[in-house]
């Protein structure tokens, strides 16, 4: 059963397919609006908190983004100069800021604060990043992508990178299986997928097969989704430089398989070549832009239901 209202988004180990294609499909609605080709005030009245404890770019700004072009207002607060900074713990902060607004987003450092922040809550608590845990929006985006630019049935894909640590693929991977994907895993040794998540995966019936050289692939698949190295997650630096510049995404790999389309959660750094921006197997930057929709489709559908734009819709008729 698809129930939106009011949930907390943690992880998207918690959807069903019929809940991401739910999503989906209201992004795909919203996206005139995300383009701001048309004005809605959808959300108009309600306060959504950007809570960011960690660095953030698109996700910040996207959900701001989406928030506004349905006629919402944000709040926004970063870690340093709030009390935090006076040593107040997330529980407090969350009981007090769920109590002034709508919706959270919250991005955080340590893996499950999110999880801890929705027992504290009074409103939707939607993870924005936990550690090296999940982020199921950027998920849902990547997903809303791969519909838009390829195919998400039966898809052909490489996870390339920092499967370790990066919180995206985590996330991504257990979507994917409910789409029954061909999941490859292609990374230096020591930035494997943690064993307990491939456990998981497989339990769930997904197909994954891990592999070192991205050469040993590229003709087999029908998507690159690369990460970068997550340095800040490195618990000893020197651990970090033996596998800088480990990996790397050429024009010239691209060249074994023109089909193939390259995307990447961003920031990227070194692990994708310049050049490969301006080739048409670069998906990254609308996949950027796919944040607002998607962003948009959640935020609706947590505050307004499954109904809540033909409710609005009619509310907006019976007005006129
Ligand atoms: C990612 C993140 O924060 O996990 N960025 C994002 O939200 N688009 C990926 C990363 O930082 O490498």
């Amino acid at each position: 059963m698809r129930r939106f209202k009011k949930r907390h988004i943690i992880s998207t180990r918690e959807f069903t397919r019929d809940e991401i294609d739910c999503v989906l499909e209201r992004a795909s609605e919203l996206e005139v609006y995300a383009r701001g080709e048309r004005r809605s005030e959808m959300l108009a009245g309600k306060i959504l908190a950007n809570l960011f404890y960690e660095p953030s770019t698109r996700t910040r700004i996207s959900f701001e983004v989406a928030m506004k072009r349905l006629g919402g207002d944000v709040v926004n607060f970063s870690a340093a100069s709030a009390s935090v900074a006076k040593g107040e713990n997330l529980a407090d902060t969350i009981r007090v800021v769920s109590s002034f607004c709508d919706v959270i987003a919250l991005r955080h450092p340590k893996e499950g604060a999110s999880r801890m922040a929705a027992a504290f809550s009074s409103v939707p608590v939607i993870n924005a990043g936990d550690g090296a845990g999940h982020h199921p929006t950027q998920t849902l985006l990547d997903l809303y992508t791969l519909k838009k630019e390829g195919r998400l049935e039966n898809l052909r894909i490489a996870l390339v990178g920092d499967l370790k640590y990066g919180r995206t693929v985590h996330s991504l991977a257990y979507a994917l299986a409910l789409y029954n994907a061909k999941i490859f895993l292609v990374s230096p040794p020591s930035l494997r997928m943690p064993e307990e998540i491939k456990k998981d995966l497989r339990e769930k019936g997904a197909k994954i097969y891990e592999v070192e050289d991205i050469y040993d692939v590229i003709g087999d698949v029908d998507v690159l989704y690369v990460v970068r190295i997550q340095r800040e997650r490195f618990p000893d630096p020197t651990e970090y430089m033996k596998v800088a510049g480990s990996y790397r995404i050429t024009a010239e790999l691209l060249r074994e398989n023109r089909d193939v389309i390259v995307m990447h959660p961003l920031p990227k750094t070194d692990e994708v070549e310049r050049s490969v921006d301006a080739l048409p197997q670069a998906k990254y930057f609308e996949q950027a832009f796919y944040g607002v929709p998607v962003r948009m489709a959640v935020l609706s559908l947590l505050l307004l239901g499954e109904n809540g734009e033909k409710r609005e819709n009619k509310i907006t008729a019976e007005a006129d």
